[in-house]
């Protein structure tokens, strides 16, 4: 081993994400593999400011990897955006002889572990954790892939409902300010529109939809709107609509958190479970401050600063074949 790390501390934070608990397994047993020590850290960062650590062995984390949620719980922590509150984590650290941590979570999490490795020297080694796939230097998410299927489901049993009434449905998927749940999810189940943050106002992709796409030619439609501010969100559309257009028969689903929950895919499995790996690895070779990602399958490093501030890019080749195929 080329980094003295005798113990690392794992932990997960902000939304969970189908796959968390593959992830928390493989970081374990890699680390064990290895000879280090692993201590499991409850409730994000909350619980490492409230010492909540528990030693794991590799009987721990048995039974957990076809699981979804987390068994470390989660949380978002006020206190450790404080100096006084990360003072108060790195005193634990030292208590409970941790030497580094992995950290699996999203955009918050990264953020947090940034500021702590700086101000403490502390080694971080982060796992993308979140449905939004919303991290740059990564193909996909741990969790991404099983909320796109979780939402594929839920839509195509709408679709039953919505044809069969001839309506026109907006239907609400969680992504932040992300548009990548919205735009596939749309693609998978053919649907008539998503209407996405990346792309123009919420006002231009509605009159667009409007005139080019719905009654042309279908007597039911479904259009997917991404959560965020800058789309208007599901309901503020479908009351658009409502005005401009009473002829319609429009109903609005918001999918909500169901799409975090449930066990995660074999995909989910497979990544959460290479990346566990290749963090425990990067660590032993004296890496810090990054997040483990994926790219054309091959694990990369990504920079907590790149995965964070970086805007990832949506493909617009999915923009242009959503638009071909809902004639
Ligand atoms: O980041 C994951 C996510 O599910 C987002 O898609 C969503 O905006 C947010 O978390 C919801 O958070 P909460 O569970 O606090 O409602």
């Amino acid at each position: 081993m080329k980094y003295a790390i005798n113990c690392i501390g794992v932990l997960t934070s902000g939304g969970d994400s189908p796959g968390m608990n593959a992830a928390v397994r493989s970081v374990t047993r890699a680390a064990i593999f290895n000879g280090i020590r692993v201590k499991a850290i409850y409730r994000g960062y909350k619980g490492l400011i409230t010492n909540e650590i528990v030693e794991f062995q590799s009987q721990n984390v048995s039974n957990i990897i076809q699981q979804g949620g987390t068994i470390l719980k989660t949380a978002r922590s006020a206190e450790f955006r404080t100096p006084e509150g990360r003072k108060l984590a790195y005193d634990n650290m030292v208590k409970n002889e941790i030497d580094a941590l992995v950290v699996i979570g999203g955009d918050g999490t990264f953020t947090g572990a940034r500021i702590f490795a700086q101000e403490y020297n502390v080694p971080i080694i982060g796992l993308p954790g979140t449905i939004d796939n919303d991290l740059y230097g990564t193909d996909s998410t741990i969790g991404y892939d099983t909320a796109m299927n979780t939402i594929v489901e839920a839509i195509d049993k709408i679709r039953d409902t919505a044809s069969s009434h001839e309506r026109l449905f907006f239907i609400e998927v969680m992504g932040r300010d992300a548009g990548f749940l919205a735009l596939n999810s749309a693609i998978a189940c053919g649907c008539e529109a998503a209407i996405i943050p990346e792309r123009e106002t919420n006002v231009d992709q509605l009159d667009t939809f409007i005139k080019n796409g719905f009654r042309k030619s279908k007597n039911s439609s479904m259009v997917i709107v991404a959560e965020s501010e800058k789309t208007g969100g599901a309901n503020e559309l479908a009351e658009r609509v409502r005005k401009e257009h009473p002829e319609y028969d429009v109903r609005v689903t918001i999918l909500g958190h169901i799409q975090r929950g449930g066990s995660p895919s074999a995909y989910d499995r497979i990544l959460a479970s290479r990346m566990g790996v290749a963090a425990i690895d990067a660590l032993m070779d004296e890496q810090r401050s990054i997040m483990i990602g994926i790219v054309n399958d091959v694990i990369v490093h990504v920079p907590f600063n790149k995965a964070i501030k970086d805007d990832k890019p949506l493909n617009d080749e999915l923009v242009s074949v959503l638009q071909i195929l809902s004639l």
